[in-house]
């Protein structure tokens, strides 16, 4: 089979070296953008009468025949063309004959690739975009059914302080949100036209770049010519927010994981996010959450992918940016489902209220209100922090806990201590108190999350 670019050419191909070089089996996912962007090119170079009139309406009609085959999945793509868009211009010959041949005038596969990537992830990230929104809609959501629902907040997973439930949602609403804020500012990156930077130097045909730019919807141009047909940071830029993505996702899985296991039995996750074992018949596994834990892994690899493909590459094209395109497709499909299934496993998950509180009572976590108590009371905190610290290591060896200590043992401590100290000691009570702006106290979240309600809704409606 006779190649586009065969001219130069006096041996047949092979077929085993061609399966190697071909992007088809993959790039077929870009060929709408392919397409989009030859619309763009045939119109600029009707404009600026590279082509006439007659060229260009023949050139667009073939084009817009192939859009309504390919919505209508008439188009098969072959090894033989290589790739997309040697696909789609032998698609073209085949619907309007050799006029076909006058669209790649001023134009290479190299700026054609690189804007069909700037098409197709400008659609992805928005398509991110909106569900990093949706899911951070159920985590306010969650959190305003459990405001004064009490779980031990930990560092170093050991019961430190108790929380609202509703603040550890909060907590990951803020990291979603700036999730979000990344994909949005990257957005200004992703949103550059290349097309008319030819295979490297430009062209000598007077295009009008600035034109098809403003058609394909883009904002800017690429300045320099040489960037715009070897730059991939767009990407790696969408590999890297990815990652942070994919990690947050993971941290959560992680406590949703832990949450769901018999020692904590905090959370039940819906059968639907739910699976059982083929031999053990009373297990119900959270494997939902745990593929979205293990699918970050494939995330990190693309990153690291790209980096490794792109740091040693001479200006401008080389065949290896082919390499760009499977862990990009990959990542984004990645993302767009673990979000998905992060929104539904969260908004049905069923909260174990009791367990949860019950995890609060029975341990030292309000050892730091016992020391505040102090401290309020003039007593320097250092030496508040040594007395408690003391006694709950008394405490430890009688089995017993803070709330269980008697009053007159109290005063013996200190006569600084009165008989609202059980008041105190109360987790509800702890978190209650925690008014500091940003943390847990119960007045703290409902702000925090009026706050997030009116960002959200501001977003929905495209307000600042
Ligand atoms: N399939 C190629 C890619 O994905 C398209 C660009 C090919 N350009 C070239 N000069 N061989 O990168």
């Amino acid at each position: 089979m006779e190649k586009l670019w065969g001219g130069r050419f006096e041996g047949p191909s092979e077929a085993w070296i061609d399966a190697f070089g071909a992007s088809i089996s993959f790039d077929q996912k870009l060929a709408a953008q392919d397409i989009t962007g030859s619309l763009a090119h045939v119109a600029m170079l009707a404009k600026t009468k590279i082509l006439t009139e007659n060229e260009a309406a023949q050139i667009t009609a073939g084009l817009e025949s192939l859009q309504k085959k390919l919505a209508d999945g008439e188009l098969t793509f072959t090894i033989e063309d290589e790739d997309i868009h040697l696909n789609i211009e032998k698609y073209l010959h085949d619907e309007i004959g050799p006029v076909a041949g006058k669209l790649h005038t001023a134009r290479s596969r190299n700026d054609q690739v690189a804007t069909d990537m700037h098409l197709y992830l400008k659609e992805t990230v928005k398509a991110v975009i909106e569900q990093i929104h949706s899911f951070r809609h159920v985590l306010v959501k969650k959190a305003e059914a459990n405001i004064e629902t009490l779980m031990p907040g930990y560092t170093h997973l050991q019961h430190a302080q108790p929380i609202s439930f509703a603040h550890h949602m909060m907590a990951y609403y803020g990291m979603l949100t700036r999730d979000q804020e990344r994909f949005i500012e990257s957005l200004k990156r992703i949103d550059i036209s290349p097309l008319g930077c030819a295979a490297l130097a430009g062209t000598t045909f007077p295009i009008d770049r600035a034109y098809s730019a403003e058609l394909m919807g883009f904002s800017a141009i690429y300045e320099n010519s040489l960037d715009g047909v070897s730059d991939r940071d767009f990407i790696l830029e969408f590999l890297s927010n990815s990652s942070i993505l994919m990690m947050h996702l993971s941290r959560f899985c992680e406590e949703i994981i832990l949450w769901c296991s018999h020692e904590f039995q905090f959370v039940e996750l819906t059968d639907t996010f739910s699976t059982g074992s083929s031999i053990m018949p009373q297990k119900k596994n959270p494997d939902m959450a745990e593929l979205v834990r293990g699918k970050t892994g494939r995330v990190y690899g693309n990153l690291f992918s790209l980096l490794t493909i792109l740091k040693g590459l001479p200006l401008a094209y080389n065949k290896d940016l082919q390499e760009d395109k499977e862990g990009m497709f990959d990542t984004a499909d990645t993302i767009l489902a673990s979000l998905n299934i992060m929104s539904g496993m969260v908004e049905t998950m069923a909260l174990n209220q009791d367990k949860m509180a019950q995890a609060t009572e029975k341990d030292f976590s309000n050892a730091t209100e016992l020391a505040d108590y102090l401290a309020n009371k003039g007593m320097p905190f250092r030496q508040a922090h040594e007395i408690v610290g003391k006694l709950v290591l008394a405490c430890t060896k009688q089995g017993i806990y803070l709330q269980d200590v008697p009053l007159e043992d109290y005063q013996a401590l200190s006569l600084l201590i009165e008989a609202d100290i059980y008041q105190a000691l109360a987790s509800k009570t702890a978190v209650e108190r925690r008014h500091s702006y940003g943390g847990t106290g119960f007045n703290q979240i409902k702000a925090a999350i009026a706050r997030s309600k009116k960002t959200l809704e501001n977003e929905r409606t495209g307000k600042k």
